[in-house]
Parts: structure tokens; C-alpha cells; sequence
């Protein structure tokens, strides 16, 4: 994989979740875990789509300068549309916006326009049906695992089935698509998810809510391999 590259679609790859980290010395902790990062995942939060507010482009500009890895921008914003250029100019590689807010077909041209690897992302109650128009238009989708707005929450099994749903479908059309899964993902459940059909795993509270980062990084990758060998 080169820098920034995304890398071979259906690759299974472990996507830190920077909300879990210390703001503080958010730089050092980016660079502290870069051997077990594949993407780095970048929460956005807009108090209004979710009712809380993270950070925005001037974060991820500022990361841009102690990270080469792929930046994952997971947008849970009412209208990501706004901000896609502030975040590519801002070093952003890829975006994901959330179905529920609608006006997605013209959110993923934007996106592509402005070069853009383009996620889908889907809340635990949102069907695949609402996605399923769009998968071959897409790189990514992401099928959230907790409902949207904080870390730390427990992992909702009940989004398997539809995990498994979007995995028969990219296999049986042969889609480049990487299938994300985000909330709760941790040394239990990353196999689960893995086994379900996801490629993609985002974590925070299992990474940087632990006592040394790369290390637990570094066993939940071990975790998720041990189901796809
Ligand atoms: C939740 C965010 C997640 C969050 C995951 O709204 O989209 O990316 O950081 O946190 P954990 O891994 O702690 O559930
Ligand atoms: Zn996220």
C-alpha cells in the first residue's frame, strides 16, 4: 500500500478512531499508533445530525503533518455537503456521508468531483434497502454498529444480519466496496463482525482506551485475521 492509498477493496483493515484519543496531544497519539494504522478514522460531529460536536477540517489539516495513512472522515453531519471541499482541501482522502440525510446522489458526485474515495453510511435502524440503490456508486459503506454521537457505546449484534446482507450482495456483483462497521468494535466483537462480512474496522475505546494503543491495536487486528485465515 503507498502513502494515503487506500488500499485493495475487501482488505481487512483497522481504522483508529481518534475521538477516543487525548485531544490534547492528539498529534502524538496519531503518530504513537501509525504501524497499526491502515486508516485513520476521523469523527465529525455537527450537534445537530448527532447531539454532540467533535472537530472539523482545521484538525485534520493539522494531523495531515504527522500522518502519511489514509484519513477515513466519517461525517455525521445534516448537510456534509457544505464542508466536502474544506475537508479534501484540508487532507481529508476519503468521506463518508450519512443516507439519512438524503440529497446522496448528488453528495457522492460532489464528493467524486473533488477526488474524493466516497463512503455510505448507514445508522443501526436505517435498512440496507436505503443504501442498496447506491452501492455500485460508492467505495465504501459504513453500517453503524451504535447509534451515532459518542464513543464508547456497546456494539449492536442486531446489524449482522444486515452486515451480512451488504456482504452477499458486493460478492455476488463483484463491487470494489469495503464494508465498514464503527461502534463498539472491539477484541469480541471485531470477529464478529469480520465473520459477518466487514472488511473495515473502526475502533476507539479499543485502541486508545487502552493502556498502551498500539498493542491493542495490534491484537484486534490479530483477532480479525484469525477469522478470515
Ligand atoms: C460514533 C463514532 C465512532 C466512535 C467509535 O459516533 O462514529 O467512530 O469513535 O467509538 P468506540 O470504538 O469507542 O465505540
Ligand atoms: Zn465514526
Amino acid at each position: 500500500m503507498t502513502t494515503r492509498d487506500a488500499g485493495p477493496s475487501g482488505a481487512l483493515r483497522v481504522a483508529p478512531s481518534i475521538l477516543a484519543a487525548d485531544f490534547g496531544s492528539l498529534a502524538a497519539a496519531v503518530r504513537d499508533i501509525d504501524a497499526e494504522t491502515d486508516w485513520l478514522h476521523v469523527d465529525v460531529m455537527d450537534g445537530h445530525f448527532v447531539p454532540n460536536v467533535s472537530i472539523g477540517p482545521p484538525v485534520v489539516h493539522s494531523l495531515r503533518r504527522y500522518s502519511t495513512r489514509f484519513f477515513d472522515c466519517h461525517l455525521m453531519m445534516t448537510e456534509p455537503g457544505r464542508y466536502l471541499e474544506a475537508f479534501a482541501k484540508a487532507g481529508a482522502d476519503g468521506c463518508t456521508v450519512h443516507v439519512e440525510v438524503g440529497g446522496t446522489a448528488a453528495l457522492i458526485a460532489d464528493a467524486r468531483s473533488l477526488g474524493l474515495r466516497v463512503g455510505l453510511a448507514a445508522n443501526p435502524d436505517t435498512p440496507f434497502t436505503k443504501v442498496a440503490p447506491y452501492l455500485g456508486d460508492i467505495d465504501l459503506l459504513l453500517l453503524m454498529t451504535v447509534f451515532p454521537g459518542f464513543g464508547g457505546q456497546s456494539f449492536l449484534g442486531d446489524v449482522m444480519p444486515k452486515v451480512n446482507e451488504a456482504r452477499r450482495e458486493v460478492d455476488a456483483h463483484d463491487l470494489a466496496l469495503d464494508i465498514e462497521v464503527d461502534g463498539g468494535i472491539d477484541l469480541t466483537t471485531a470477529p464478529i463482525a469480520v465473520e459477518a462480512g466487514a472488511n473495515v474496522l473502526v475502533a476507539g475505546s479499543a485502541i486508545f482506551g487502552q493502556p498502551v494503543p498500539l498493542e491493542a491495536a495490534h491484537e484486534l487486528r490479530a483477532a480479525a485475521l484469525s477469522v478470515r485465515s
